[in-house]
């Protein structure tokens, strides 16, 4: 289970679902954190400003009204009328949330505030020499309460300048809990939701992993059964028209060749059984009767002939079988030499010759003048050019000739050998290079077969070509060579 490919798929997919996930949780709060952070410096920057101008315009008319030189107790009366009014004013907007204000001296003592003093966060003496040098400054301070907890406040303090420079100090502050609380929430849900949604992601992407790859469990199931003896088994292909589908179609395709390779195998072995048994067969019965009674030297030597003759005749298969079970497991040593065509074929003609009188066929030889020599063993070959000559003397008409033409090709040497035969039908063209294989018209001749499979084994690992033109006239085989670089 843990090595399915299911499993892993479901991991990986999993795994980078978690990592975009967070990334997209990761982005989503930050972004959040800094607006939400921007709106209360904001407000906090407006109503305080809002303070510091207006008290300014009041510096203003008191320098005009109240005159420069008036007592400092008359001063702080007109104060004390106008910044509780001012400092009300500005923090209780019923539309915006609640921000507390406070006026201070230039030496930082409150004098007038919208909020428990108490509970104020104090001013950092940064913040203070700022002021006095006229710029303002946010700041973030934490405070203890009463119960002990802390408190975060976030502060944003401005000079009040009159003509004597800084004269009040305008603080706005607000605790930062409203924010920290949202973000708090936001953080909570994201650490709870992003596991979630990983988990469940990956269980529906498990069943459907499951669901897709059912196909190949089914295809497993039917592989299992499969053995030598249930080579015709196939496997369902999907409905589908995917890799799978695909899959189980080349699945097939093997299950077919290997189908074909054994049964021809068998086919092989029945054929070589039965090719062997019927000289045994004979053997066996001229034994058994030379035996049943005392025989004349004469009928004795009369038996032993006729036994040499099946036992040559079973030891003929038996050498081609092995030859062709040598070139099968590629056991074959090709001892490769330059050779003229023409040279091979006068051999193969010459040791034909008796043959060929005997049934009044006549070789002809014809060969161009300029042929490319070959690369090959020349035994080998030699037996090639042999058993087509032999099968073109052998179906050949008493009478008639066998043509044989030595010439190139399109720069390839290439031999053909024409006679004047019965033909190969169209029913046995296919065939006739399986061993064993025999026309139904050639069974009274001697034979069993296996001449062409081996001069078929041979061209293929001359690398060359084995073309046959059949008619009701006469065949004609095609050695074609490869083109020698
Ligand atoms: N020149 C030919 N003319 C007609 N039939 C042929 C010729 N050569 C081969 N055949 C057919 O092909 C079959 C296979 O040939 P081969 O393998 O040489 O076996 P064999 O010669 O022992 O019969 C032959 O039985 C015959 O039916
Ligand atoms: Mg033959």
């Amino acid at each position: 289970m843990l090595n399915s490919v299911r499993f892993r798929i479901t991991l990986w997919y999993a795994a980078a679902l978690a990592v975009t996930l967070s990334l997209f949780s990761w982005l989503v709060y930050n972004n959040l954190e800094s607006s939400l952070n921007e709106n209360t410096d904001q407000l906090l920057a407006y109503r305080a400003e809002g303070v510091a101008d207006a008290l300014e315009a009041y510096l203003e008319t008191e320098r005009i009204e109240v005159g420069r030189h008036s007592r400092a107790a008359a001063k702080q009366k007109a104060f004390y009328r106008i910044a509780p009014e001012l400092v009300q004013l500005h923090a209780d907007d019923p539309r915006q949330a609640a921000v507390d204000l406070r006026i201070m001296d230039a030496s930082g003592k409150e004098l007038i505030g919208s909020g428990n003093s108490e509970l104020a966060p104090e001013l950092p003496d940064r913040t203070l020499r700022d002021a006095l040098k006229g710029n303002a400054a946010y700041d973030t301070v934490a405070m203890r309460m009463a119960n002990g907890a802390q408190m975060l406040y976030r502060s944003y303090s401005t000079p009040a300048s009159g003509s004597a420079g800084t004269a009040y100090i305008v603080q706005a502050y607000r605790p930062t809990y409203h924010t920290q609380f949202a973000l708090r929430n936001l953080r909570y849900m994201m650490m709870a939701l992003v596991p979630l949604i990983v988990f469940f992601t990956g269980a529906f992407g498990m069943f459907f992993a499951r669901v897709a790859l059912r196909p190949v469990a089914d295809m497993a199931r039917t592989i299992r059964q499969i053995t030598a003896a249930s080579l015709s088994m196939r496997l369902a292909p999907p409905r589908t028209r995917d890799e799978i589908r695909e899959l189980a179609d080349l699945f097939n395709a093997m299950l077919s060749r290997l189908e074909d390779s054994f049964l021809s195998e068998r086919r092989f072995i029945q054929d070589a059984s039965h090719e062997l048994k019927t000289p045994l067969t004979i053997l066996k019965g001229e034994l058994e009767v030379a035996l049943k009674k005392a025989r004349s030297p004469g009928e004795y030597e009369e038996v032993l002939r006729s036994n040499l003759e099946e036992t040559e005749k079973m030891s003929a298969i038996v050498g081609d079988l092995l030859t062709l079970a040598r070139f099968d497991n590629r056991e074959v040593r090709l001892d490769r030499k330059p050779l003229e065509p023409a040279a091979l074929l006068a051999d193969a003609a010459e040791r034909l010759r008796g043959v060929a009188e005997k049934s009044g066929v006549a070789i002809e030889l014809e060969s161009a003048a300029q042929v490319p020599a070959v690369s090959g063993d020349r035994a080998q070959l030699s037996r090639l050019f042999l058993n087509l000559l032999d099968n073109a003397v052998k179906y050949s008409p008493a009478g008639s000739k066998v043509g044989v033409r030595i010439y190139s090709e399109s720069g390839r040497a290439a031999v053909s050998i024409a006679d004047s035969g019965p033909g190969i039908s169209a029913a046995d063209l296919p065939h006739i290079f399986k061993r064993f294989y025999r026309a139904d018209s050639s069974r009274s001749s001697a034979g069993f077969g296996l001449g062409l499979p081996i001069a078929r084994s041979i061209a293929d690992v001359h690398g060359a070509e084995i073309r046959v033109d059949s008619g009701p006239r006469g065949s004609i085989f095609t050695v074609l060579f490869p083109p020698t670089a």
